[in-house]
């Protein structure tokens, strides 16, 4: 018996390994799931649900559901391409995303989410939250207005870091990213080195005194849409 697990994926047949995830199984197979909150080296969270596909007809996480013999999923289906946009949508307006004066503009995933679907303005209207900015630690700034709550920082700190610097409080509309220290990021023992740092996806932590050292069309997104790297690295077909 193969210990192989094959299902479909798109008309297409996809091998995987047991206890591998959908998106998973898809990244070697040189598919590529849209995704936001999972990270290749962080434990999935399924809380952002850009990776949403259906399963059998049902919609599911593919970073978090496991890959299953005979399964059926549906990933670029225009169905599924229209779920993924009003999800992506709804992340913009639901924060304060001023692309023009990100430094992180060129290289944030939600920004290339946005151009991979051609999304030139949301659909729904801006919330305009009120988020506050923490600028105490000498090398890192906190900018809660580009979070997304992906809660990379979160699983980062605790998972590679051993810190818990980050942690979620608040619940629905006032859900946001908090510090270890009352007095801000610059009382807690956050180092510009930290996993939690790199791999915040959009602009809301940021490395101070390197911004703009690769200009503004000369980065990662400008040049190619995001998961062409794992479409790129697929194995002959
Ligand atoms: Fe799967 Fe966020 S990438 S839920």
């Amino acid at each position: 018996m193969s210990e192989k697990i094959t299902f479909i994926l798109d008309g297409n047949t996809i091998q995987g390994e047991p206890g591998q995830t959908i998106l998973k199984a898809a990244d070697a197979a040189g598919r590529y799931i849209p995704r936001l909150c999972s990270h290749k080296d962080l434990v999935p969270h399924g809380s952002c649900r850009v990776c949403t596909v259906l399963v059998n007809g049902r919609p599911q996480a593919a970073c978090t559901q496991p890959a299953a013999e005979g399964i059926v999923v549906e990933s670029g289906s225009p169905k599924v391409q229209k779920l993924r946009t009003s999800i992506i949508e709804m992340l913009f307006v639901e924060g304060n995303h001023f692309c023009m004066f990100c430094e992180k503009s060129g290289n944030c995933e939600l920004q290339a989410l946005a151009y991979r679907f051609g999304i030139t303005a949301p659909r729904y209207p801006y919330q305009f939250p009120y988020r506050d900015v923490d600028a105490s630690h000498p090398d890192i700034f906190l900018d809660r207005n580009r979070c997304v709550l992906c809660g990379r920082c979160v699983r980062a700190s605790r998972d590679v870091d051993g810190k818990n610097v980050f942690q979620f409080v608040g619940r629905g509309r006032d859900k946001r990213i908090a510090v270890d220290a009352r007095a801000g990021l610059g009382e807690t023992n956050a180092a510009v080195t930290d996993k939690a740092i790199e791999v915040c996806p959009v602009g809301a932590i940021l490395r101070k005194r390197v911004g703009y050292a690769v200009p503004v069309g000369k980065r990662q997104y400008d040049h190619e849409a995001i998961g062409t790297e794992i479409e790129k690295a697929a194995p002959a077909r």
